[in-house]
C-alpha cells in the first residue's frame, strides 16, 4: 500500500513537471513550435497550391473553345464541394506560407502576400458557400492577383511568369 502510494506520488510529480518545462530540458524553446517540413517551397506550389487554385479556376466563369461557349460554375453538389475543397486548401497553405518553414528569412512584404492569399481563398470559399458563381468568378481574379504578387516580387521575371502561366 505504502508503495503504491509512493509510486501514485512520483507519478504526478513526474506530470506536473511536464508543463513546466524549461528551455534546455530536452524541450523545444518556448515558443518554438515544433514544425515538421514535409514538402521544399517548390513542391508545395506544384503539389498543392498549384492544383487546388486549378481545381477552383475550372469551377468558375465560363470557357470558350470549338465546341462553343460552356458555363464552368458547379451544377451537382460534388462539384460545389470540390471548389470549396479546394478554395479551402489555397487559403489553408497561405497560413502554411505564414510558418516559419516557408517565411523564415523572407521580407515583411511576405507575410502581406500570404495573408493576402489566405483572405482570397477565403472570400474564394465563402463564395462557394453562397452558391455565388458571379463571386466565384471575381474571387477567382483576385486568387489570380494574390499569386501573382509574391512571383513579381520573389521570383525572376521568367519563372515569375511561368509560375502564373496556369492561370
Ligand atoms: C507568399 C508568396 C507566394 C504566394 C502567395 C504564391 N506563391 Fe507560388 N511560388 C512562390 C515562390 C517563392 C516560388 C518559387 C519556388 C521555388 O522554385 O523554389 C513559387 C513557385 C510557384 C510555381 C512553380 C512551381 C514549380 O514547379 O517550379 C507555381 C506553379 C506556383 N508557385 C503557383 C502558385 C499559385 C497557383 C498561387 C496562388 C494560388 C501561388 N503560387 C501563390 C511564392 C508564392
Amino acid at each position: 500500500m505504502v508503495r503504491r502510494g509512493l509510486t501514485l506520488f512520483a507519478l504526478a510529480s513526474l506530470l506536473a513537471g511536464c508543463g513546466r518545462a524549461e528551455p534546455g530540458d530536452d524541450q523545444p524553446a518556448s515558443g518554438a513550435t515544433p514544425y515538421v517540413k514535409a514538402h521544399s517551397l517548390q513542391q508545395l506550389m506544384a503539389t498543392v497550391m498549384e492544383p487546388d487554385a486549378q481545381v477552383f479556376w475550372h469551377s468558375a466563369g465560363t470557357v470558350s473553345d470549338s465546341g462553343g461557349t460552356r458555363d464552368l460554375t458547379p451544377t451537382t453538389p460534388e462539384g460545389w464541394t470540390a471548389a470549396q475543397s479546394a478554395a479551402a486548401t489555397v487559403a489553408e497553405t497561405g497560413n502554411l506560407l505564414l510558418t516559419p518553414i516557408y517565411s523564415k528569412d523572407r521580407g515583411p512584404d511576405w507575410i502581406e502576400f500570404a495573408q493576402n492569399l489566405v483572405r482570397a481563398g477565403k472570400q474564394a470559399e465563402t463564395a462557394t458557400i453562397a452558391r455565388d458563381g458571379e463571386a466565384m468568378f471575381e474571387t477567382g481574379a483576385r486568387l489570380s492577383e494574390a499569386c501573382s504578387a509574391c512571383h513579381q516580387a520573389y521570383l525572376p521575371q521568367e519563372q515569375a511568369a511561368k509560375a502564373d502561366s496556369g492561370q
